[in-house]
């Protein structure tokens, strides 16, 4: 199965004009005021679905990668959780030189932090995530964790312990925080985002609707303890001409 493929993406809402959007329009409608923000990015079929036979790239489509860069490039730091990470073989963070460049003019790092949410420790120090990162990745874990394993990843990233049996994320993203990334990037997979959920510590869902029927079997974005239910704001509609839907919503704090 191939998702749409153009890439041309227009404002739906609010104010639609029918102009294509530039990668300048892109940033200005993805902004977030300086401080502390924790935005989501996921794509799902129309009937819900977060894979296509264990991965997102089934569900993708150019102008999801599209939205999907421009987010890399505004974050500070880019959470993930483990399975995700092996899930979806995660490479190297690593943005172009144009993006790199937009970066340092904005007086930010020219590359973003990778953190991943890992309480097993059971990832691969020689995964490209890792052995190629150009900036040391920080791996989020709790104090119970393997200490072979944990000797093991500190030889390629930075070891954070947060919580004794289960990572407390609250306090992780804290600590990330404190390290000087204020602006977070999740990008998944559902069982992180369900446990920042319940903590009440999603600011923002960028939320990619692919016009498919994927059917029974995956599971939904979200997953894991249960949670309040908490009142999201559509901010903004994109839309491609494939019918693929770039939905932004946020919470009650006003975006930039
Ligand atoms: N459609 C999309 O946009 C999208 C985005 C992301 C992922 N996905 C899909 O989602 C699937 C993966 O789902 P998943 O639920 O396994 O993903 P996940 O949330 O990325 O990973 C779960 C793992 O993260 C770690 N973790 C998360 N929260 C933790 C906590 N509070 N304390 C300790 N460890 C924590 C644990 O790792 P350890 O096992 O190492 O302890 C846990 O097993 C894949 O099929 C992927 O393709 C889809």
């Amino acid at each position: 199965m191939s998702g749409p493929t153009s890439s041309s993406i227009r404002r739906l809402a609010p104010d639609p004009d029918g102009a294509t959007l530039d990668d300048a329009d892109l940033i200005s409608g993805y902004a977030v005021a300086p401080g502390p923000h924790l935005r989501a990015n996921f794509v799902t079929s129309v009937d819900g679905a977060v894979s296509v036979a264990g991965r997102s790239e089934g569900l993708s489509s150019r102008a999801d990668k599209r939205i999907f860069a421009i987010l890399r490039m505004l974050c500070d730091a880019l959470l993930v959780g483990a399975g995700t990470l092996r899930q979806e073989q995660y490479r190297a963070l690593r943005l172009d030189e144009r993006r790199r460049q937009w970066r340092q003019r904005q007086g930010r790092p020219a590359q973003p932090t990778l953190v991943v949410v890992s309480g097993s420790l059971d990832l691969d120090p020689s995964q490209s995530a890792f052995a190629d990162a150009p900036v040391r990745p920080i791996v989020l874990t709790t104090a119970d964790a393997p200490v072979q394993r944990r000797k093991r990843l500190a030889e390629v990233a930075d070891i954070v312990v947060a919580g004794d049996r289960t990572v407390d994320l609250p306090h992780g993203l804290d600590q990330v925080r404190a390290l000087g990334h204020q602006q977070v990037l999740c990008e998944g997979g559902p069982l992180l985002f369900g446990t920042l959920t319940a903590a009440d510590a999603i600011d923002e869902l960028c939320l990619t609707v692919s016009p498919l029927l994927a059917g029974a079997g995956a599971g939904r974005i979200t997953a894991g303890p249960a949670s309040a239910v908490r009142t999201m704001r559509l901010r903004q509609v994109l839309g491609d001409d494939d019918g693929m839907l770039m939905l932004r919503y946020t919470r009650d704090a006003q975006p930039r």
